[in-house]
């Protein structure tokens, strides 16, 4: 069996947005890679999940330490959210975001960061400014409001309903095993048949997506990744027009480099939009 290098006719895309999606990059990863698929495919920072999502290993261990986005997964995949739940959810809040505005969202925030339903996330994520994932320090959710009352259209509700219904079909057809857990954790448990495909937060960047992510974290992620006993891909940002990512050369310098540039707009200020070269750092047998 062969699962990668893939050839992707299409990209689908997952209901969660956040930072750092690698809707663009997933094509780049899976023709750039060379797995066989006999173990797991093992991913400890899945975000939206876009890349498993669309690469389809028949066997995986998806994990962030973002309990929302796993709970999220988790409840799709047990069936206790799925196309009409969604559907039903999102016209019912939609219009009372209609009706009462701003004011209504900062409700459902509120509730949200009582409660942290599942369905109150995936209505924060599609209706907060810049579809960006931010927690404080108490892990609270704190993105304000799109401002946009009439955020949920019928059109916009259906193509989010038709995600989660994607997501699931893709749950249905593999073994994956959803899991909240730090990546230091999750990497312990690979194979010599597994895959780890790595995803960390940039270095100086999306600090606050859940846990901050330091300079000690992606030293520690270099060193513990370089000894896993299986095949492993890294993306990571290598320089925009204002700076370059020294890290990669001091830390990762033995892998195969394979590069993607892109147009990058989600980003809090002007430094952080514009065109930007993603890197992908292979282990060597594992390059295409
Ligand atoms: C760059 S995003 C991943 C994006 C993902 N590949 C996608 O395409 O949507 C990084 C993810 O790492 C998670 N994360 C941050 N610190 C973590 C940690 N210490 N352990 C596990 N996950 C972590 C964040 O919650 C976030 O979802």
């Amino acid at each position: 069996m062969v699962l990668l290098p893939a050839e992707l006719q299409r990209v689908g895309i997952p209901p969660i947005k956040c930072q750092g999606i690698k809707s663009k990059l997933v094509a780049f990863i899976g023709e750039s890679v060379r797995w066989n698929g006999e173990g797991r495919w093992i991913e400890p920072f899945l975000g939206s999940g876009v890349v498993a999502f669309n690469l389809l290993p028949p066997n995986a261990l998806l994990a962030d330490s973002n309990c929302h986005i796993i709970r999220f997964y988790q409840a799709i995949q047990q069936g206790t959210i799925d196309r009409l739940i969604v559907q039903t959810f999102l016209t019912q809040e939609g219009r009372k975001l209609q009706t009462i505005g701003a004011e209504y969202y900062y409700e459902v925030r509120d509730r949200f960061n009582q409660s942290a339903s599942s369905l109150d996330f995936l209505f924060l994520n599609r209706a907060c400014f810049n579809g960006i994932m931010r927690f404080n320090r108490r892990g609270k959710f704190n993105v304000p409001f799109c401002r946009k009352p009439l955020r949920f259209s019928q059109s916009y509700i259906t193509k989010i309903a038709n995600q989660v219904n994607w997501v699931a079909q893709q749950m249905s057809r593999t073994q994956w095993e959803f899991r909240v857990a730090p990546w230091s954790e999750i990497v312990q448990e690979a194979q010599s048949t597994d895959f780890v495909y790595l995803d960390p937060p940039y270095i100086g960047r999306h600090t606050d997506y859940y846990s901050a992510w330091t300079m000690a974290d992606a030293e520690q992620l270099a060193i513990v990744t370089q000894q896993l006993p299986c095949g492993f891909a890294v993306s990571m940002w290598l320089e925009n027009q204002h700076r370059k990512n020294d890290h990669i050369q001091q830390h990762w310098a033995e892998l195969e480099l394979r590069l993607f540039q892109h147009y990058y707009h989600v980003g809090a200020t002007e430094n952080w939009r514009g065109e930007m070269t993603e890197a992908l750092l292979i282990k060597p047998e594992f390059a295409i």
